[in-house]
């Protein structure tokens, strides 16, 4: 089989963990296996409009369209902060989510054991953790109209975001959490606002009721979005699956991000409804990470994230489970020798940049694979 991947690296880090990305896809094409990738290449985000005055173009789209997954990097950065709200770099990925449907946003935050102690919180906190955020991605406050600021007689201005939710929209991202619950703990936390927002309320009720006819094999917790962050710093591993809405589970997933060590090893996969015909779903795969435009263009950034969301795409996209193992394997091997980026770096290892800890995944993976 020949998987085709469109790579979008966007803008800043993103650039600089693409490359490392493409060393691991090259090794995997160098083995002759029964897979193989094809990669295609284009801009996103501020490089995209530097180029062609929008944040993706329509031959993106289309490469985008036809691609069995896509792989994402990062977009943004303060170059790009004086173009209009419509056109800023962030709206190429808005639109990659809502015109292919990427409803399920899945960010698992794991601590790997070689970086309990380069997380904020407690060793004992963090030690063995294994969340995942699954994140309502195509609806929400994030697409809402009316979306705007306007203008009052009183010389004031009034922003508006709206934020919604349909039944469905609901029920299809809480299917999902039961799904991916029943190959893990069986256990599905749902986080909203139901004591002050009406998305809230519906989101519980239709919760509730598609765990009832669905699922009720799973053990379902309903929890306030604002006590579910404070839990999370709490005691995180009472958790293990988190469903949400866009806004929460943005803000969630970064929270849960900080406990594995790093925003920089955070991995996410969207998925799309899977095609009545062919059972595939439309998938992008990208770092939970932006572009971090303060270290850009140094060698400094973590390709973990970048590296592991690729290892996501092969297990959602290319059924190829255990060449994604291999990748994960490799990633803790690396951290157990004791290479560290900047980020999370400790006392006594040995500091490295984007394409030193690339090389040494790459080297790891090729040994596993030989
Ligand atoms: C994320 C990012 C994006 C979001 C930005 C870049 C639009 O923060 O993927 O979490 O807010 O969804
Ligand atoms: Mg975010």
């Amino acid at each position: 089989t020949t998987h085709k991947l469109l790579l979008l690296p966007g803008d800043g880090i993103g650039v600089e963990i693409s490359r490392e990305v493409e060393r691991v896809i090259a090794i995997l094409n160098g083995k002759g296996g029964p897979n193989s990738f094809e990669v295609e290449r284009d801009l996103v985000g501020g490089a995209a409009i530097d180029a062609h005055g929008v944040a993706i173009t329509e031959e993106a789209m289309a490469k985008a369209k036809t691609a069995d997954a896509i792989l994402f990097g990062a977009v943004g950065g303060s170059k790009w902060d004086d173009v209009p709200y419509e056109i800023r770099p962030e709206a190429g990925l808005l639109r990659l989510r809502k015109d292919f449907d990427l409803f399920a946003n899945l960010r698992p935050a794991i601590c790997y054991p070689a970086l309990a102690d380069a997380s904020s919180l407690k060793r004992s906190l963090v030690e063995g953790l294994d969340i995942l955020i699954l994140r309502e991605l195509t609806g929400g406050t994030y697409f809402g109209e009316p979306k705007e600021i306007v203008a009052l007689e009183n010389g004031q201005k009034r922003g508006v975001d709206t934020t919604i939710y349909t039944t469905s929209e609901i029920e299809r991202i809480v299917k999902v959490a039961c799904d991916l619950a029943r190959k893990r703990s069986g256990k599905v936390h749902m986080a909203a606002k139901w004591n002050v927002m009406k998305t809230g309320v519906l989101w519980r009720d239709v919760t509730v009721a598609t765990h009832k006819d669905h699922a009720p094999d799973i053990e379902l917790e309903l929890i306030v979005a604002d006590n579910c962050a404070m839990q999370l710093i709490r005691n995180p591993k009472q958790f293990d699956l988190i469903v949400t809405d866009n806004l929460f589970g943005d803000i969630l997933s970064d929270e849960a991000a900080m406990m594995t060590g790093s925003l920089g090893m955070l991995p996410s996969a969207s998925l799309g409804a899977a095609d009545p015909q062919t059972g595939r779903s439309k998938a992008l795969y990208e770092p939970v990470h932006g572009s971090a435009p303060d270290i850009s263009g140094q060698g400094l950034a973590n390709p973990i994230a970048m590296i592991a969301s690729f290892a996501m795409a092969l297990r959602y996209s290319c059924n190829m489970a255990a060449e994604a193992d291999v990748i994960e394997t490799a990633i803790a091997k690396v951290l157990d020798n004791g290479l560290r980026t900047a980020d999370i770096m400790q006392n006594g290892l040995t500091k490295v940049g984007t394409e030193e800890m690339g090389k040494a995944i790459a080297a790891e993976i090729e040994t596993a694979l030989a």
